[in-house]
């Protein structure tokens, strides 16, 4: 198993990625920051049926009571009132300040489940666990959470960083090809502006490559560590998404967030 630690400056985001193949590698990493003994999971409509009772199965074996929510899968759903639902599954739950939500998905579950937890009780603690090559190789660190609003990507959110993302490649078996193609998109970027390395890999076969998925968060680690809230150089990783953000609301999401970015 791969580590990855990401530690900013301001020492507000301090979490360490852990990238491996198969869910049992986790259990323990995962329990070391489920300090009450259960765990409420998110995920979506796709991912429930094909990971969510593994993932309980995983936690169950460890003690660790699980109580999860599905919401409708897509980026038409990473909304304010999907939110709201998820703010309200925690409050039904009695979930406290000490409770942790695990974001089980790709980056529309992480995005909106982070925003969740970082309102929640004013903030409460999240787990990453990406099912798609964007969320392991891009939305999954860096602490932006947020939704779409008015027609308008990202328009609500915060910077609310996990306390452990786990990446285990197995989950991508599953993926869609056209999903992996629009991982491509952000991978894309990556190479053009994290050189050759990228691009070798991408030679080799993208589908379990643990390698890609890390030569991407160490390009994206160097950017948000020097500037975690985006106010200068972490811009750069923005390449793409001007035009990107603008294709994908024009097709009301119709292209996918990858898709629109390489088109970008
Ligand atoms: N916060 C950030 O820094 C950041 C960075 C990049 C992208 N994003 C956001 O991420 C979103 C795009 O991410 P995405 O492409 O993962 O979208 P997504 O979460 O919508 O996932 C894409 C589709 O794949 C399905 N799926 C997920 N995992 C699967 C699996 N293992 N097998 C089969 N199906 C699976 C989902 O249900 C969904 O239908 C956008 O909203 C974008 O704005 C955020």
């Amino acid at each position: 198993m791969e580590r990855i630690v990401f530690n900013s400056d301001g020492k507000s985001m301090q979490y360490e990625m852990l990238i491996g193949t198969s869910l049992n590698e986790f259990g323990i990493e995962l329990c070391r920051f489920l300090p009450c003994g259960r765990v409420f999971v998110l995920t979506d409509s796709n991912v429930a049926p094909l990971f969510l009772e593994d993932v309980s199965a995983a936690l169950r074996a460890f003690g660790i009571d699980v109580l999860s929510l599905v919401v409708s899968a897509g980026e038409e759903n990473k909304r304010l009132e999907t939110v709201q639902s998820i703010l309200a599954f925690l409050l039904k739950g009695n979930a406290s300040r000490s409770d942790v939500l695990l974001c089980l998905g790709g980056g529309v579950i992480g995005d909106m489940g982070g925003f969740a937890a970082s309102v929640y009780m004013r903030g409460i603690n999240f787990i990453a666990m990406p099912t798609t090559l964007i969320g392991m190789t891009d939305s999954s660190v860096g602490g932006k959470t947020g939704v779409d609003f008015c027609g308008v990507k990202n328009a609500v959110g915060s910077f609310h960083a996990p306390v452990l993302v786990v990446c285990c490649t197995d989950f991508l078996k599953t993926l869609p090809l056209r999903e992996l193609h629009s991982g491509i998109g952000e991978i894309i970027k990556y190479a053009v502006i994290g050189g050759d390395s990228i691009l070798n890999l991408l030679q080799g076969g993208i589908i379990n490559n643990a390698a890609l998925i890390s030569a991407c968060c160490e390009i994206k680690r160097k950017f948000v560590e020097e500037d975690e809230f985006d106010n200068g150089v972490r811009r750069i990783l923005n390449l793409g998404h001007t035009f990107g953000h603008v294709f994908e609301a024009v097709s009301r999401f119709s292209l996918s967030h990858g898709e629109a970015v390489g088109l970008g």
